[in-house]
């Protein structure tokens, strides 16, 4: 799989999430295997071109997350072209295009997915970009606004056609938000539509449900909560993929995880000023992707309020010790 010059070793990706898939959740998942391409978080394109910290500090990475894709949002052709060439002087391989974002606060400044509501003017943005760098352009996008306007597979044609190098679609409207399913179909027609890479996104959370939407012609998956829930899904379709067996993921190895989660954030440059102090910034991030990675786990309930009320890190380390030892879950039952 290419995207542009850029070859992926593996169709599946780790999705962009906000607040989630910070530079140390990415190497951790990308260390696990099965992951073909990272995507920062959304950063600002306002941000980027002013040099903002925060916002920088948001687009971080290393060198072994490698593929690594930035995304930006905005709405205005001239900064976004402007903010695609800072992600490419920082080096990234790939920058990408945020119009799915529902959040109001976004979507009001005419990006996100706002701008799937003026397809003429995205496509403007798109082209500013793609004639302003050299690295690829890649947009995620929704089914569309709404229900009556779910134009994702005509603005999917004019991307294409403005110069993108790849396209990914989370199959749901601005207006569902997160309810109801993703648009699988939708996703497949787009795919068979489209002579550049397309990348299907949502409700992926076992690895089998991955290799099926693949089958369905769908080229590439982004996984985002079912990542958050279980790092380890990616590797576990690519073995599924290779006809192996999922591989096995112990108790133990889901507690190491967060545990070697809280050492890579101790490591992390962080902007002093928005933060009590490191450790609490740690402890916040762990309490953040507590909610979704107790999920589904046994007895989850009890370490995501373990971790919410503990009240320092180190309380924090104690209580992950504790429960993902076999003998720390059954005295949880
Ligand atoms: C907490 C959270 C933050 C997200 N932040 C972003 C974002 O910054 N940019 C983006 O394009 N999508 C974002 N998404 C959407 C995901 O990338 C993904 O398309 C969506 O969650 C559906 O896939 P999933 O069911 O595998 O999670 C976010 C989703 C979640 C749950």
């Amino acid at each position: 799989m290419k995207i542009g010059t850029v070859s992926l070793a593996s169709p599946l990706v780790v999705a962009p999430m906000a607040g989630m898939t910070d530079t140390a959740f990415r190497r951790l998942v990308k260390r696990h295997g099965g992951c073909g391409l990272v995507v920062t978080e959304m950063v600002s394109s306002e941000g980027l071109v002013r040099g903002i910290d925060r916002t920088l500090e948001y687009a971080e990475y290393t060198e072994e997350e490698r593929p690594v894709s930035i995304q930006i949002f905005g709405g205005d052709p001239e900064k976004m072209a402007a903010a695609a060439q800072v992600v490419e002087s920082m080096g990234a391989d790939i920058v990408d295009v945020n119009m799915g974002c529902p959040v109001p606060k976004i979507a009001k400044h005419n990006a996100g997915c706002s701008l799937m509501r003026e397809p003429a003017h995205a496509a403007t943005v798109i082209a500013a970009m793609t004639k302003a760098v050299k690295i690829p352009v890649t947009v995620k996008m929704r089914a569309g606004w709404n229900d009556g306007d779910r134009n994702a597979p005509t603005l999917a044609r004019m991307a294409q056609d403005a110069g993108a190098a790849a396209i990914a679609v989370h199959g749901r409207t601005a207006e569902q938000s997160y309810s109801g399913a993703a648009d699988w179909d939708l996703v497949a027609r787009i795919a068979r539509d489209l002579t550049i890479p397309v990348f299907g996104s949502g409700d992926c959370i076992e690895p089998e449900q991955i290799i099926e939407r693949m089958r369905t012609g769908v080229p590439g998956v982004l996984v985002g909560r079912g990542v958050l829930r279980n790092p380890w899904i990616l590797a576990q379709a690519a073995d599924l993929a290779a006809g192996r067996a999922p591989r096995t993921v112990t108790l133990e190895d889901r507690g190491q995880f967060l545990l070697e989660y809280i050492e890579l954030l101790l490591n992390e440059r962080i902007d002093e000023a928005r933060a009590v102090s490191h450790d609490r910034w740690v402890v916040n991030k762990l309490r953040a992707l507590g909610s979704w990675y107790t999920k589904g786990l046994e007895n989850g309930s009890h370490l995501r309020t373990a971790i919410n009320s503990a009240e320092s890190l180190q309380k924090v380390r104690d209580t992950i010790a504790t429960f993902f030892t076999a003998e720390g879950a059954i005295s949880a039952v």
